[in-house]
């Protein structure tokens, strides 16, 4: 009975939006990364909780995202905040209790949203009990679960693997006189999974996270996971600028330690876990070129639902190369992999920071126009830039490993600006990061009633991207790019819009060779010429973007 009624309504669905239907809502959604350390706190301690995150559903409801992801929320020593998790199953204290989590699930499918959780399956703490028993002995029944080695002679470490953080990647444990490796801190020792008993206890905690109703995961460091099964040494990056001596990670080439064929393997199991459930999404956190990054798609589509594509935070804001990009990862896509797009996240500077809060506009534009699910990291709608953070505050261990070197991600990490009242209307207390100045000024409330604002500008992009399925579901085709302009059009049976974007501070003119466009500006970063007919050749202004709703 049940069922039919579903069906019922899907066809109905179907009828009224065909197009729509046919895809799934993590390929039309929008997925907004929340920190919870920083989103907001309920209790006054200074740090973000579960209960925050409640108190503020109805702005992203307002703001119209689909999808919110949470950075993790389990208990952990907080060595790399969260991202050491010491019980899989439970909820940190700081963040609330089980009970809150519960709540905040059902709120948010209450209002139409998922949720997603942050899954840290390269590494445990070094306090998790596996690790502890792992550690107590070597013939422990759990020692295989981590990666243990005698080293060579006269103590030397097993290989040269560094520390994504800095430092050997070895740790000698004195107990058992063994080195364990660590990707990241010595507090984050890797699993060993090889080993099929990791496979299943990991399997088991992403069960127990779906049958509560969780929408999906992002994996951490999923091209991690796996290591050489000989521990090669990785070879050097030619012409590195940096000292050998100085052990930092990018000295080498990462080729042993890395992206290793057998990580597909782990990858389709995790898939088929997800499987087993209703509409579940499966996101891949990897670094990797094109090439490989597509890999993850897997066999078959059996891998990841999306490996992060984080080209364009790690590409220079060049209009060239980053339209070349679009065209690489285009191209490189399987068939019926579905793409998609990164702006911002909790371990890069913010992009206010990077390109200025001007062309952070267009950049928003690209996210929201381009083919593909767009992932917002929060705080980033409102154009909150990084915040300078004194040298005796920095708590990121990147940062404290490497005080010389400015990779501190405290500075993209700070509280949201809701309001410009004390503490920004985050906490009642001391906020765990600070503030900046300028956050009575760069703050949710001003912003929400301000139609020039980014907030605004980025809350009228997201709803025309639902006004126009052209812009979730319609192709993509690029059709200009010199050294400042990008275009391109994306296209559906109702729709074909331009997107034209000045990626310069400079003025610009687009020259279309082939094709005479006409039609009316929909939306601009310059918001007088919303409504304006265009015809042909174009003349921008430097950090504009606008879109136009061709004539056919
Ligand atoms: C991922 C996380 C990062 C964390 C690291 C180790 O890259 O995004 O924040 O420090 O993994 O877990």
């Amino acid at each position: 009975m049940a069922a039919t009624k579903i069906e019922a309504t899907i066809e109905a669905t179907k009828k009224a939006y065909p197009e729509e239907a046919s895809h799934l809502w993590w390929q039309t959604g929008i997925i907004y990364q929340i920190y919870p350390r920083s989103f907001q706190d309920s209790n006054g301690d200074g740090i973000g909780d579960l209960k925050g995150i409640l108190q503020r559903l109805d702005y992203l409801q307002w703001l119209g995202v689909d999808c919110v992801w949470l950075s993790p929320i389990y208990p952990s020593p907080m060595a790399d905040f969260g991202y050491d998790i010491s019980d899989y199953q439970g909820i940190h204290p700081l963040f609330g209790t089980m009970d809150d989590f519960d709540e905040l699930l059902e709120a948010v499918h209450n209002r139409g949203m998922k949720l997603i959780l942050d899954l840290v399956p390269n590494h445990t703490s070094d306090q998790h009990p596996w690790f502890l028993e792992s550690r107590s002995s070597r013939d422990n029944p759990k020692r295989d679960w981590y990666i243990w080695h005698d080293g060579g002679e006269n103590g030397a470490l097993p290989n040269n693997w560094l520390s994504v953080f800095g430092g050997h990647a070895w740790e000698w444990d004195e107990i058992t006189q063994q080195y364990y490796y660590h990707a990241f801190l010595k507090e984050q020792p890797d699993l060993n999974w090889r080993n099929p008993q990791v496979q299943e206890a990991m399997m088991n905690v992403m069960h127990f996270w779906l049958k509560k109703g969780v929408d999906g995961f992002r994996v951490d460091v999923m091209w991690h996971m796996i290591k050489d099964d000989q521990l090669r040494n990785n070879p050097t990056v030619p012409d590195s600028p940096f000292d050998p001596k100085d052990l930092i990670y990018e000295f080498y080439d990462p080729v042993y330690s890395t992206d290793q064929p057998e990580v597909h393997e782990i990858v389709r199991m995790m898939r088929r876990v997800t499987n087993q459930y209703t509409d579940r999404l499966l996101i891949g956190e990897i670094y990797l070129p094109i090439h490989k990054l597509v890999t993850y798609y897997g066999a078959d589509r059996s891998g990841a639902h999306l490996p992060f594509n984080f080209q364009l935070l790690t590409l220079p804001w060049e209009a060239e190369q980053i339209a070349r990009a679009i065209d690489e990862y285009e191209g490189a896509l399987p068939v019926d992999g579905w793409p998609n797009w990164v702006l911002g996240n909790h371990d890069q500077p913010r992009v206010a920071s990077r390109l200025g809060r001007s062309q952070a506009r267009v950049a928003a534009m690209l996210l929201l126009t381009l083919r593909g699910t767009p992932t917002i990291y929060y705080g980033d709608e409102i154009g909150m830039r990084d915040v300078p953070i004194p040298q005796d505050e920095v708590v990121d261990p990147q940062g404290l490993n490497m005080p010389d070197r400015n990779v501190s991600r405290d500075p993209a990490r700070t509280p949201m600006q809701w309001t410009p009242d004390e503490n920004a209307g985050f906490t009642d207390g001391k906020p765990w990061l600070r503030l900046p100045h300028s956050f009575r000024r760069v703050n949710v409330e001003l912003q929400k009633d301000d139609p020039d604002s980014m907030l605004a500008f980025y809350r009228s992009l997201l709803a025309l991207r639902r006004r126009h399925p052209a812009l979730q579901t319609g192709t993509y085709t690029p059709v200009y790019s010199d050294k400042q302009l990008i275009a391109y059009i994306r296209e559906n049976e109702k729709d074909r819009l331009l997107i034209v974007l000045n990626l310069s501070h400079r003025p610009g003119y687009i020259r279309p060779q082939n094709e005479n466009f006409k039609g009316e500006i929909i939306i601009s970063t310059e918001s007088e010429r919303i409504g304006l007919r265009i015809e042909n050749n174009m003349m921008l202004s430097g950090d504009e973007g606008l879109i136009v709703r061709l004539e056919r």
